[in-house]
């Protein structure tokens, strides 16, 4: 039987339409909320993105059944009820993806389109896009004076007292910078010190994170400062909100250049580029090093190097037309599949859960994967002692999409799933 979610869009009738488009606005907000607001998310970057695509072209088809507080033209979302809140005096916008390089292609072409260079260079920055939370800080006469996370974009947490425990965060400036200063960037976790937490949370029995994002995101967004202060937070500057109009440096390479210099951790990967086959080749160079880094990275982002460019181009709903975010495909990795553990949960669901040979997978060593259920299994028809491929997606928990059939898969036994398990029994 196939559901809506599988059928194509154009097979709609407007009431089927509007059902799903309640249904993936409900998705939409119930995956916002853990990845947002709890630090937890439980769906990959992967399937979330299918899920806004699909909103999006759903929204194009029946521009009618758009509803006014639809996520597809908002940030994030929204601060939490915990902090005080902070209004962005420069909204804190988000980027629109590329997947393919010819996204990338069409994104340059549309540059060279709207600007009507007429054959003209236009310079592009690639930078790596650090897998991380954004944040504002804001400088009055080079004295940090506040600092906020994104939030819904327009408005977010107020998170000063935390920002302040961040040993990479310089809380003075030197002397030549504009009296009034907004620095955005990325707060990030390294491999190693997530690592070194998560070790540390398990012998304490702290809250061990899923992953760096999760574990950067669960540090800072806390109401103790003290707690953020014990954790290895590092920053890296890329943006700026509000500035004095009187900074005359007039390029985002330059700009950042001069955030390093005054004490801002800035990304040494960021170069600039003259087409988009110089934009993709960086990709490529980062895509090959990104195990190597020693922090994560979730894909690419171009932007128009020129500032009174980037003022021409301006915004598209929640996006700029200056900049794109190109994102790297889920992280895979091959390994054996030892065993098949039924977990039961409170409900009495039976999960199975793979046990690997340990893999690193972009960095981090996988030893479990979810099977999601017996269906799964039977779909991926996963045997024991099968050569199985992984996939890390920034999510909680890895997944095996794909058995390898090798020559001993067919000698193997299939899969006999338990329905049944002694504590059933136990009443
Ligand atoms: S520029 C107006 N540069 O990616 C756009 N963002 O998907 C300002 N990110 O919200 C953002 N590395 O949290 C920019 N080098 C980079 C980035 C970067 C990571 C994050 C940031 C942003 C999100 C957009």
């Amino acid at each position: 039987m196939t559901s809506a979610a599988d059928t194509p869009i154009d097979a709609l009738s407007p009431l089927e339409a509007a059902a799903e488009i309640a249904r993936l606005l409900e998705a939409i907000r119930a995956a916002d909320r853990l990845y947002y607001q709890d630090d937890a998310p439980t769906l990959s970057d992967a399937d979330y993105d299918r899920l806004r695509l699909r909103l999006v072209a759903l929204e194009a088809r029946f521009p009618e059944l758009v509803r006014p507080d639809s996520p597809t033209g908002k940030v994030g979302a929204g601060a939490s009820e915990k902090f005080e809140k902070v209004r962005h005096v420069v909204p804190m916008l988000s980027l629109d993806n590329a997947f393919a390089d010819d996204d990338v292609r069409d994104f340059v072409a549309r540059v060279h389109k709207f600007l009507a260079t007429h054959g003209q260079t236009v310079a592009f920055t690639a930078e790596p896009k650090i897998d991380g939370l954004s944040l504002s800080i804001r400088y009055v006469n080079g004295r940090l004076v506040s600092a906020a996370t994104r939030g819904d974009g327009a408005e977010g947490e107020n998170v000063t007292a935390n920002v302040r425990t961040i040993a990479e965060v310089p809380q003075v400036l030197p002397d030549d910078v504009p009296e009034v200063l907004e620095v955005r960037g990325e707060v990030y976790m390294s491999h190693a010190d997530f690592a070194a937490l998560n070790v540390k949370a398990e012998a304490f029995g702290g809250k061990v994170f899923a992953n760096p994002r999760n574990a950067a995101a669960g540090s800072l967004r806390q109401l103790d400062a003290a707690i953020t202060a014990a954790r290895p937070l590092k920053f890296f500057a890329y943006a700026w909100g509000e500035i004095s109009p009187d900074w005359a440096v007039e390029t985002q390479y330059e700009r950042v250049r001069a955030f390093g210099r005054w004490g801002f951790p800035v990304n040494p990967r960021m170069v600039r580029c003259a087409s988009a086959e110089e934009l993709l080749e960086v990709y490529r160079g980062l895509e090959a090093d990104r195990a190597r880094l020693g922090y994560d990275i979730d894909g690419v982002v171009y932007k128009v190097d020129r500032i009174d460019l980037q003022t021409r181009l301006g915004f598209v709903s929640r996006s700029p037309r200056w900049a794109i975010a190109h994102k790297f495909p889920a992280e895979k990795a091959r390994t054996v599949l030892e065993g098949i553990d039924i977990q039961v949960g409170r409900t009495g669901a039976h999960t199975p859960v793979a046990r690997l040979t340990p893999v690193t997978v972009g960095g981090v060593v996988v030893t479990n994967a979810t099977l999601h259920n017996a269906d799964e299994i039977a779909r991926l028809d996963a045997r024991i002692g099968d050569t199985v491929v992984v996939q890390r997606a920034g999510d909680v928990i890895p997944q095996i999409v794909e058995v390898v059939r090798d020559e001993g898969h067919d000698g193997r036994a299939a899969f006999d799933f338990p329905h049944l398990c002694l504590c059933d029994l136990k009443t």
